[in-house]
């Protein structure tokens, strides 16, 4: 049995801040920002209330009611995420309690903007023993917490969101897949987590922010992301023309058209929110997914390449049978 998608879901904070509201805070403009990344404006969480937990849950909600399956029905949830609100408990347990899925085993995977493909990895591979039957899957982030916010080369970059997809362990799904990771070259987009203060050991406690080789992280994106998806074509037997769309990690509107051109698609294939969202990370590829499934751009067997990568570094590609 294979992971087939039955419900997707997402959340956005209300708060939009617009390239021109950034301007106020760095050294930057509109026109700098769409045209180096295509974005327009993103989703910051604005008050306590709203943080990893509670989009999370949101978004879990509303994948439930789509795939019309009650919290108690699942038996796993994977939640994929770098912006977790407490170190333990896990958000996936946060969030089984809130949803009261009392049967579901729950867990968090970090694996940045790959998240969200590892995850539903993980689950097809659950699938596949037979473990498991009935999954949640959610990417979330509040990468706004771990932004520099007076850094002008990151912080026009990121947003905070949330997406979730209910899977169900069918006869057709998921078709093929592949992920990988490259540990060599984490430098090159990193955040530290806390410093130890311990009896033996006295350090400075400044917060550290995430920090990118933007021009390093282009180079790996255009490179290694259209590679991921050529071989995952080829062992699925596919051409790429088949693929009714393909929903690419939103990281930067460029990257995106560039893999477009390389495998030699229209980009009419490739639906972004990149444009409104920023880059949400884990959160990007479900949330992209539920847009274009509530658009109704879905039939019964469409066929959907999903691809992304991110620090770590990782990378990862899902083929898929709607
Ligand atoms: N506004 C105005 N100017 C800026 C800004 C800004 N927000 N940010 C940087 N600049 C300036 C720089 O200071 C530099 O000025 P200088 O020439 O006077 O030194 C100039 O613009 C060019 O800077 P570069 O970094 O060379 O700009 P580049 O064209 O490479 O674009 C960008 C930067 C958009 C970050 C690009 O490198 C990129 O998209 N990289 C990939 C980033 C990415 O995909 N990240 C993913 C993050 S994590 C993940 O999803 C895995």
């Amino acid at each position: 049995m294979r992971a087939k998608i039955i419900g997707t879901g997402s959340c956005l904070p209300d708060k939009i801040a617009t390239n021109d509201y950034l301007s106020t805070i760095v050294d930057t403009n509109d026109e700098w920002i769409q045209s180096r990344t295509g974005i327009q404006e993103r989703h910051l969480v604005s008050s306590e209330a709203e943080n990893t937990l509670s989009m999370a849950v949101k978004a879990a909600q509303r994948a439930l009611l789509d795939a019309d399956v009650l919290p108690e029905q699942l038996d796993l949830i994977l939640v994929a995420t770098v912006s977790s609100d407490f170190i333990t408990p896990s958000t996936a347990c946060m969030i089984q309690k809130e949803l009261n899925a009392c049967h579901a085993t729950a867990f968090d995977i970090n694996a940045a903007c790959s998240g969200f493909l590892f995850a539903l990895n993980t689950v097809d591979a659950y699938f596949q023993t037979g473990i498991y039957q009935t999954a949640l899957i959610i990417g979330v982030e509040t990468l706004s917490k771990i932004i520099n916010w007076s850094d002008r080369s990151t912080c026009v970059l990121f947003g905070d969101g949330a997406g979730a997809v209910v899977a169900k362990a069918s006869e057709e799904g998921i078709l093929a897949s592949l992920q990988g990771s490259d540990g060599t070259k984490g430098d090159i987009l990193i955040c530290k987590n806390r410093t130890n203060n311990n009896p033996y050991i006295t350090t400075e406690t400044n917060p550290d922010f995430l920090f990118m080789n933007g021009q390093e992280v282009f180079k790996f994106a255009v490179t290694k992301e259209p590679e991921c998806i050529q071989s995952l074509l080829n062992q699925a037997k596919i051409n790429a023309s088949e693929v009714d769309y393909y929903l690419l990690h939103q990281a930067n509107y460029r990257i995106i058209a560039s893999i477009a051109r390389k495998l030699k698609l229209p980009l009419e294939k490739f639906p972004i929110n990149v444009d409104h969202c920023g880059n949400t990370s884990a959160a990007s590829i479900p949330i992209l997914l539920d847009e274009v499934n509530k658009a109704g751009k879905l039939e019964e067997g469409s066929l959907l390449l999903l691809s992304g990568f991110g620090a770590g570094l990782t990378w990862g590609a899902v083929l898929l049978k709607w």
